[in-house]
């Protein structure tokens, strides 16, 4: 018999929005379902990506190069990590994928949307993901809840997180079938108890 393809699901937001926090009970949620899991996350998930990430987070570099690096981790994480998950079964939940290149590289860096077109061309035509988590916050509350020690993304300035913030919204809006849009400005629970209901309604 053949296996049934497994799910991609992705999850973006803004720094500071609370993806962290809520990523744990999306994996059981989605384990409650008895789907088999595999989490990964983007830049990074394996070990090449986790030297890239370390690269792109905190090294100065050209735009290009910051896209490309993007890429270079998605690549491997793609044909480690993701396609053989989805192949076998598995349900995937990868912290960002190639919506945060449209949001962080395109839109928050002044870069044309066709740069980043050309790349899923030649890195993912075969593949995007099936929902993605969006977790929406103004920049201003999101910018509050983050730490110190600010990374390369983190220390930009707000007009760059607020073109970021509204070229989530704009994918969303331009395919609302894949993207589910949470209000993270909500209490904890509330946003918990959203994911939940999500998740065990949705395959
Ligand atoms: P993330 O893991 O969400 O940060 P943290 O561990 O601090 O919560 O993401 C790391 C940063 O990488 C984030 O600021 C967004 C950025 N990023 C891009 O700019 N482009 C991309 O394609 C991806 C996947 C991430």
């Amino acid at each position: 018999m053949e296996q049934e393809r497994g799910r991609f699901i992705t999850l973006e937001g803004v720094d500071g929005a609370g993806k962290s926090t809520q990523i744990p009970v999306i994996a059981e949620a989605i384990q409650q379902k008895g789907k088999n899991l595999v989490m990964t996350r983007e830049p990074g998930g394996t070990e090449l990506g986790e030297k890239i990430r370390s690269l792109l987070l905190n090294d100065p570099m050209s735009v290009k190069c910051e896209m490309l690096l993007m890429f270079a981790s998605r690549e491997q994480n793609l044909s480690e990590v993701i396609r053989p998950a989805v192949e076998s079964g598995k349900w995937v939940l990868c912290d960002r994928f190639t919506d945060a290149s449209y949001a962080y590289q395109c839109a928050g860096r002044m870069q044309p949307k066709e740069y980043v077109d050309t790349l899923v061309r030649f890195v993912h035509p075969d593949i995007e993901p099936d929902l993605t988590i969006i977790f929406d916050l103004n920049v201003e509350e999101a910018s509050k809840r983050l730490g110190n020690n600010a990374d390369r993304f983190e220390s930009e300035e707000i007009s760059f997180h607020k073109r970021v913030r509204e070229e989530y919204l704009r994918l969303a809006r331009e395919n609302p079938n894949r993207y589910f849009v949470v209000d993270a400005s909500q209490p904890i629970e509330v946003i918990s108890e959203l994911l939940r209901r999500k998740i065990a309604s949705w395959d």
